[in-house]
């Protein structure tokens, strides 16, 4: 009889072949989250996530390429192939899961609370916000904005487009609070210092993971490995204090 070999992975390690045929990796983002993906004043990207991306980019022998995209619009920019990864401190968890692959997690956040000064003292944890009294503000289609329409159900809820348009709130007395990843929060805190309380002993466990398309286990694979390599040989370790101060 005749033998037909009908393989369900049959594009398995598409994404790394089309990574070695253009020449490049494509990396999506959403500039704006410090310290992983900031614009510069000469308009170019950086932030530890570029970093990252940038050496990835240099072991594979191809070019970094930054696509920077709007939040609510990165997971159908990965999955209609605008970019090969999203590599801008994403949070894993089952809802997206469902959508993308994440490789291992490369860092563990959680939710802080930017507040207002004249509720320092009189905001203890982020329970003390779960109150129709208070307005919280967060980031459209991020994991704050879940964890506020989860956790914090009777405060008012205003959502933005921007990290910087949802904390500016907090400063023009609009919001009371915002809520939003650590490392974003101990810096804005740390620019603001005069204009904000902090609360920064996160109270979500947030693992971060680069996301592939569904369906490429070789990508995962390398990116695996990748992080391995460069966990056990300082380069993460040497990118991370150039961004995190201890
Ligand atoms: N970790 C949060 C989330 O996954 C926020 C990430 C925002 N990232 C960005 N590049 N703007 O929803």
């Amino acid at each position: 009889g005749t033998i037909i070999f009908c393989s369900a992975s049959v594009n398995a390690g598409a994404v790394l072949d089309g990574i070695a045929e253009s020449g490049e990796l494509r990396a999506c983002f959403d500039a704006g989250y410090m310290p992983f993906e900031m614009k510069a004043k000469n308009n170019r990207y950086i932030g530890f996530d570029v970093d990252l991306g940038k050496v990835m980019a240099k072991q594979m022998g191809v070019k970094y390429i930054p696509v920077n995209t709007a939040w609510d619009g990165i997971i159908p920019a990965l999955i209609t192939g605008k970019c090969d990864v999203i590599m801008a401190g994403m949070t894993v968890n089952a809802q997206r899961n469902m959508k993308v692959n994440f490789a291992d997690p490369y860092i563990v956040v959680g939710q802080s609370i930017i507040l207002n000064p004249k509720l320092k003292g009189v905001i203890k944890s982020y329970k003390d916000l779960n109150n129709p009294k208070y307005t919280v503000a967060s980031k459209l289609g991020t994991t704050g904005e879940m964890v506020v329409k989860r956790m914090l159900k009777k405060a008012k809820y205003n959502a933005f487009e921007t990290e910087t348009d949802a904390a500016l709130e907090v400063i023009n007395g609009k919001a009371d609070a915002m809520i939003y990843d650590m490392p974003f929060v101990s810096i804005y805190a740390a620019q603001n210092s005069d204009k904000v309380a902090v609360i920064l002993e996160p109270f979500t466990y947030e693992p971060l993971g680069w996301a592939v398309k569904q369906g490429d286990p070789d990508m995962i694979n390398f990116l695996n490995n990748f992080l391995r390599q460069i966990k056990g040989d300082g380069t993460y370790d040497r990118i991370y204090s150039k961004w995190f101060k201890s």
